[in-house]
């Protein structure tokens, strides 16, 4: 009996350490002191790709989206990867291995469209596929290939995704390469829709803004005077509707036409915070103690 009941807890051990999908536990080097931020509820999910771990998402099943992916940052080298996108088994099968994989032409299988987003919902979407982990934090190309996953993309705006927060992601890139000394962890996500959700393909959940948000608790003091307010937390939201209002993020009026309306601002962690507060109707902690 005794002998039965180990047994029985090894193998529950055995698969739980397996489990990718529903647990942070085997990905929370990539968390501040292995926290989590704390406020929003979905679905962990540990972004293994050719059996290692890359980063994480809370993901949200409802949405077929993410509500955040959380990364370390690291000194980008080479080129983009070109996109292969893939997909999370386990999201569909928890039995399936953690692995994420690559989409296979052709149709795909009923039980992984009902529990994720696929190829063909962004196709003749007026979205773009907006990764929140970009494959442009990364050093190598194998971590930059993984963030190629649809449960890492939400549906955004392409003069979103290849203007403002483009630049916002090349900003990050040359604030923390240039005076971050150890570890850069960042987290970037997402806010719905307050009133009136919008989907593409009636699936997927498009996002009013994303958002994103950095801690690098070691840099170099000697900054330059700009950037005395980037460290060691930075923070931004960024508009992904021209007509959404301006309380959160102001239009610039005098940009480029096409970029027009798809600002990012530029904020404390603090006030992002206090936005996520305000529409997420709970306390949203992004870092442990704000990453003091
Ligand atoms: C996308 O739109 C084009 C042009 O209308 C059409 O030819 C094509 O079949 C559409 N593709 C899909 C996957 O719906
Ligand atoms: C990111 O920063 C590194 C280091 O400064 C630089 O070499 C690289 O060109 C930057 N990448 C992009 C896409 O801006
Ligand atoms: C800190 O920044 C200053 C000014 O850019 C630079 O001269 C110095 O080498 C940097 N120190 C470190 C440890 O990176
Ligand atoms: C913004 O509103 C206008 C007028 O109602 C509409 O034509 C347009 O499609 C809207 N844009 C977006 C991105 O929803």
């Amino acid at each position: 009996m005794l002998d039965l009941c180990t047994s029985l807890l090894i193998l529950a051990f055995a698969s739980a350490s397996l489990a990718d999908v529903g647990d942070f536990t085997p990905c929370l080097q990539f968390f501040y002191r292995s926290w989590p931020p704390k406020g929003l509820a979905g679905t962990p999910i540990c972004q293994r790709y050719s059996n290692i771990y890359h980063f994480a998402t809370l993901y949200s099943r409802h949405h077929r989206s993410p509500w955040f992916s959380a990364y370390l940052y690291t000194v980008p080298t080479g080129k983009r990867p070109k996109a292969s996108w893939k997909y999370e088994p386990q999201l569909a099968y928890p039995a399936a291995d953690g692995n994420m994989m690559p989409f296979f032409p052709g149709q795909v299988d009923h039980t992984v469209l009902e529990s994720q987003a696929v190829e063909l919902d962004y196709i003749n979407s007026t979205y773009s596929r907006g990764h929140l982990n970009p494959s442009l934090h990364h050093q190598t190309y194998q971590s930059r290939s993984s963030t190629f996953t649809l449960t890492n993309v939400v549906p955004q705006k392409k003069w979103s995704n290849d203007g403002p927060w483009e630049n916002l992601e090349q900003t990050v890139n040359e604030t923390l390469a240039a005076y971050c000394l150890g570890k850069a962890y960042i987290v970037t996500g997402i806010i719905p829709y307050q009133k009136e959700e919008r989907w593409i393909k009636n699936r997927v959940g498009v996002p009013e803004y994303l958002w994103s948000a950095y801690c690098c608790p070691s840099f170099n003091h000697s900054i330059p005077e700009r950037l005395k307010d980037a460290f060691p937390t930075f923070a931004a939201i960024g508009r992904n509707d021209p007509n959404s209002t301006e309380e959160i993020v102001p239009i610039d009026k005098t940009v480029k036409k096409q970029f027009m309306g798809y600002d990012v601002r530029q904020m404390s962690l603090n006030s992002l915070e206090m936005y996520l507060k305000d529409r997420f109707n709970t306390v949203i902690s992004v870092f442990k103690d704000q990453c003091t």
